[in-house]
């Protein structure tokens, strides 16, 4: 009995957290397929059609500012491609994708990451040259999140050349959870509300306890859950492995309630308000 139970035990865990990865990436897709259709059907037919000043129709800090052509075209060109990166991100952790299309997986990851990175440099340049913060600890929270992407892109594409493949998946998970910060912002600022039932400890400069701990939450609750999911993979103790999957599972509930709350509430009341 003893023997049998140790046997099968490793491999009903593995199948347990194989089957939550892909339960996890689902409720992430809907989530970021939702993000992408705010970003086209609110700033698409705005910027398509030269009606710019249309952008501030949503509360933003800057977004079009007459006069300021080059903040302008920066935060034009940040915005659309941000809807092209998380379409292109969802696009490289499809494993019928990945495995079937190798060609289509390399190019897509080059733009990819490309756009991680530009993105990332373009949201610096917001930040700090035109000055689109709400508040110093705001835009430093986020700039981190920026310098992260630029850290674990390095990574991926240098293991990706050196044809290290386990090394290269580890890394371009990193990038995509990185990356995926300031979807992952939206969600949590909509799961904290819902959960709260009031913006508890938050304020207008997003500075406020709960602000900060969801800004760079954002990106290292993603990351530290990663590596949570990747030791539980790896652990050989059951003890270790159900408070892992328990931790898990229990932020991957509280994003299904963000991800609820962006979708019904705060990108409609942006497109319909
Ligand atoms: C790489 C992933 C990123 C994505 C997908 C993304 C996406 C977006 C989107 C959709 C907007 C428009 C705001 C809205 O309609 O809610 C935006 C604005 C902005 N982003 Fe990013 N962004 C990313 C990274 C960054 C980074 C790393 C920074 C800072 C270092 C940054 C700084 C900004 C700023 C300053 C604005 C203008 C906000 C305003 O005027 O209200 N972004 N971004």
């Amino acid at each position: 009995m003893q023997l049998s139970a140790s046997r099968t035990s490793p491999h009903l865990w593995a199948t347990a957290l194989r089957r939550f990865g892909v339960f996890w990436f689902t409720c992430v897709a809907i989530g970021q397929i939702g993000f992408i259709c705010f970003i086209v059907a609110f700033y698409g037919p705005r910027t398509a059609s030269g009606n710019y000043q249309a952008w501030n129709d949503k509360a933003l800090i800057d977004g079009h500012k007459p006069g300021d052509d080059i903040g302008n075209f920066m935060f034009a060109t940040h915005v659309l491609l941000a809807a092209v990166m998380t379409f292109g991100g969802l696009m490289q952790l499809v494993p019928a994708i990945r495995n079937r299309y190798r060609a289509l997986h390399r190019w897509n990851g080059r733009v990819f990451l490309a756009l991680a990175c530009f993105l990332a440099i373009g949201g610096l340049w917001l930040g700090w040259v035109r000055g689109t913060r709400l508040s110093i600890e705001s835009g430093l929270a986020v700039s981190l999140n920026g310098l992260l992407i630029l850290c674990c892109a390095v990574p991926t594409i240098l293991y990706a050349m050196r044809r290290k493949i386990r090394q290269h998946e580890r890394w371009a998970m990193r990038t995509f959870m990185v990356a995926s910060g300031v979807w992952f912002f939206r969600v949590g600022i909509m799961g904290w509300i819902l959960v709260n039932q009031s913006p508890r400890w938050m304020n207008s400069t997003l500075s406020g306890p709960a602000d900060m701990t969801l800004a760079i939450g954002s990106y290292m609750i993603p990351l530290l859950g990663l590596e949570l999911y990747y030791s539980a993979q790896k652990s050989i103790s059951n003890v270790y492995r159900t408070i892992a999957f328990g931790v898990l599972l229990l932020l991957t509930g509280f994003m299904i309630i963000g991800i609820a709350g962006t979708m019904l509430i705060m990108w409609p009341g942006d497109l319909f308000g």
